[in-house]
């Protein structure tokens, strides 16, 4: 069937859609309905059936006699170690490592915490949860204590799965010090912690609550799946919103399976049983989704990648792993392959490999820029696929169905919505706007199963983040217009996230952490172009009269400030101490307007600006330190 009729047979009958969808998964109660609307501008899909997540992903391809097929390859070069784990072997650990949690106490609904590297243990913790129906939040690595404390905080955990370190190109980063220094700044206390002991660094466990991984699953009862309602959250997964305090995106469990699932062969073009790459990192949305629960429950082998796309040990890694391990389909950042060629500008490495089992490179997180795409396509000889989508929606709004049908590639479009998706363009007043017109990007309601049916503890923030904004719409927050051929196109953001080399931060969590230093009067923060990572942040602060440090110093330490509350992952090296902000009368900051003067893009001054001569002594202290770039 074409995308076209696809999408038609969505549109005309989204119910028996997804229903047809949903005969896929293997349920303990089939759903009587796809939709359930009765909280409408909520909604839930397939509440009243009851299914298990872990069933699904590990125990029914055992069942089905695929149990010696690798559910999962890990392929580090960091630790110089390749590992494959079988169908059959992950359906035995992830039943132990369930029964251990179960022994001390985990159950159906309690929340469990996974701080923890690249590691198959990751996906095993993530799915024993599932097993016991507990409710798994995964915090990235590259996140500082403070950071782990807000979500402790947020999520209460009975339980939090961490690993002794990571292992980041030159260093050692140590969890546990981090994992120790979170627990004692939260207000709430897990009930005990398990540590997974990496031979690369043993840390000291702390007597009466750390548990050594292997050590508490000695000798306990491996658990069954524990069946769960359809609307029963699976997990919450943090993303950085306005202001500093993270959004718990939820999602349900029925949703997810059904929407990832159909996603793997009609977007993705995979059939079971082949490799599928996604090379980010579990404390990602698409960790969750293309690393972890996605591959594993449509039957393909996922690879575990713990490296960086250069410098591990070089800029050919991906095309080892793909060579390596045969990887038919492949995810990444563009930001990933920015960096690779940077280092071999060419693409001579890749003649060295056999790459020939890649049949696609999708690539998401951020703008995929046409010089990078056009680079991917010439040197894979690939088709190379944007697509469009968000910690929130967990599945792909806006893509190339390759699977399904193929269509023309227009190289900075992620190309045409996804079934289950009705995109619009709305000016400010929530009008469609007409094709070609620049706009808020909004999808009508409901979004699609395996979307978020809302926020952890935060049912008004979801409705103000958004619902309300456009009534009977999701609000994006991403800005954008669509072609007269239907296809899609993601310009910018219109809060104040931005993207640094494809994770997702807030500014506005930074002006929080600089505006805490005693010296700082107040401050700005925007994200301006880089040449690698997309976006990088950059910081305004203007300094108390009676401030004792010198600039230097404050500039010092803001950067250092903004790395131990947030975390390395934020990249902030850039401060600029200035005398006064531009605003506007009532007092907003021009953010968008020091943006445009950073990067050196044309912009007319705002009418409402409150002295035009702050913009001059801003682009006077952006000239120092060589902004605009050439
Ligand atoms: N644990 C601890 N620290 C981490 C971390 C983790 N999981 N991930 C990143 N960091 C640290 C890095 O060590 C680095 O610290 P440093 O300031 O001491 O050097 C900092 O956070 C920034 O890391 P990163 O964003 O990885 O930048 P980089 O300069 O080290 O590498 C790229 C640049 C482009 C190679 C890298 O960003 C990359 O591989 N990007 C792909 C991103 C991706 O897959 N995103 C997922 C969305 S699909
Ligand atoms: P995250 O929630 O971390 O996945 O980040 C989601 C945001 O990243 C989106 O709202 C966009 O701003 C941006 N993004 C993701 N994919 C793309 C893409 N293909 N093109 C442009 N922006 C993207």
């Amino acid at each position: 069937m074409t995308y076209a009729e696809t999408y038609a047979r969505w549109k005309a009958d989204p119910e028996g859609f997804w229903m047809e969808a949903a005969k896929a998964i293997d349920w303990v109660r089939p759903p009587t309905r796809a939709l359930f609307a009765e909280n409408a501008p909520l909604y839930e899909w397939f509440s009243d059936g009851m299914v298990n997540t872990c069933w699904n992903a590990v125990d029914r391809h055992v069942e089905a006699g695929r149990g010696h097929q690798t559910a999962i390859i890990h392929h580090s070069p960091v630790t110089h170690t390749r590992r494959e784990i079988s169908f059959f072997e992950l359906r035995n650990r992830v039943a132990l490592l369930a029964g251990a949690l179960r022994a001390k106490g985990v159950e159906k609904g309690d929340r469990v915490i996974i701080y923890m590297p690249m590691v198959p243990e990751a996906l095993e913790a993530m799915l024993a949860c599932a097993r016991l129906g507990a409710i798994h939040s995964v915090v990235f690595g590259g996140f500082a204590a403070h950071e782990l404390a807000v979500r402790i905080n947020d999520a209460t955990p009975k339980c939090i799965i961490a690993a002794s370190c990571g292992i980041e190109p030159g260093r050692v980063v140590h969890y546990k010090p981090l994992l120790d220094g979170a627990i004692d700044q939260a207000a709430h206390k897990p009930d005990f912690c398990v540590i997974l002991q990496r031979e690369q660094e043993v840390a000291h466990l702390i007597e009466g609550r750390d548990v050594n991984w292997h050590g508490f699953q000695y000798g306990v009862e491996p658990a069954d799946c524990v069946p769960v309602e359809g609307n029963h959250p699976a997990y919450i997964l943090y993303t950085s919103g306005t202001t500093g305090k993270p959004k718990g995106v939820i999602r349900d469990t029925a949703g997810h399976l059904v929407a990832l699932n159909w996603t793997m062969k009609n977007i993705y073009g995979v059939d079971p049983g082949e490799v599928f790459w996604a090379a980010s990192d579990v404390g990602w949305v698409v960790g969750h989704s293309y690393i972890c629960y996605a591959p594993l429950i449509h039957g393909n082998t996922t690879v575990v990648f713990e490296g960086k796309p250069v410098g591990t040990p070089d800029a050919a890694t991906f095309w080892r792993v793909i060579e390596e391990h045969k990887v038919a389909s492949f995810f990444t950042a563009p930001t990933a392959f920015r960096a690779i060629k940077r280092e071999d500008p060419t693409g001579e490495l890749v003649k060295n490999h056999d790459i020939s089992s890649l049949r696609a490179l999708y690539l998401a997180g951020e703008r995929a820029d046409p010089d990078t795409v056009e680079w991917a396509q010439r040197v894979l000889g690939v088709p190379v696929i944007d697509h469009w989508w968000q910690t929130e929606t967990g599945w792909p709004i806006v893509a190339n169905p390759w699977g399904l049908d193929p269509l023309p590639v227009k190289v900075g479009s992620p190309s045409v919505p996804m079934p289950g998706y009705d995109v619009h363009v709305l000016d400010e007043g929530g009008h469609p706007v007409p094709a070609g017109t620049l706009g808020a990007i909004a999808v009508k309601l409901p979004l699609p199963p395996g979307t978020l049916p809302g926020l952890w503890n935060a049912d008004d923030r979801f409705r103000t983040s958004y619902l309300d904004h456009f009534p009977g719409y999701y609000e994006t927050g991403d800005a954008g217009y669509i072609d007269d051929d239907g296809y899609v196109w993601i310009m910018a953001r219109t809060d104040d996230v931005i993207n640094v080399a494809g994770h997702r931060l807030s500014t506005g969590a930074m002006e929080e952490v600089l505006a805490s230093h005693p010296d700082v009067a107040e401050c700005a923060v925007i994200g301006v172009a880089d040449d690698l990572k997309g976006q990088v942040p950059m910081g305004f602060v203007c300094l108390n009269k009676g401030k004792t440090a010198s600039e230097d110093q404050v500039m010092r330490d803001c950067v250092a400030l903004v790395r131990d509350q947030i975390g390395p992952v934020a990249a902030f090296r850039l401060v600029l101490v200035v005398d006064r902000l531009p605003k506007t009368r009532s007092g907003k900051i021009l953010r968008a307007t020091m943006t445009k003067l950073a990067d050196g893009v044309k912009f007319t001054v705002p009418a409402t600006i409150d002295d035009p001569e702050i913009l001059n002594e801003i682009a006077r202290a952006l000239e120092k330190i060589g902004y605009p770039r050439a």
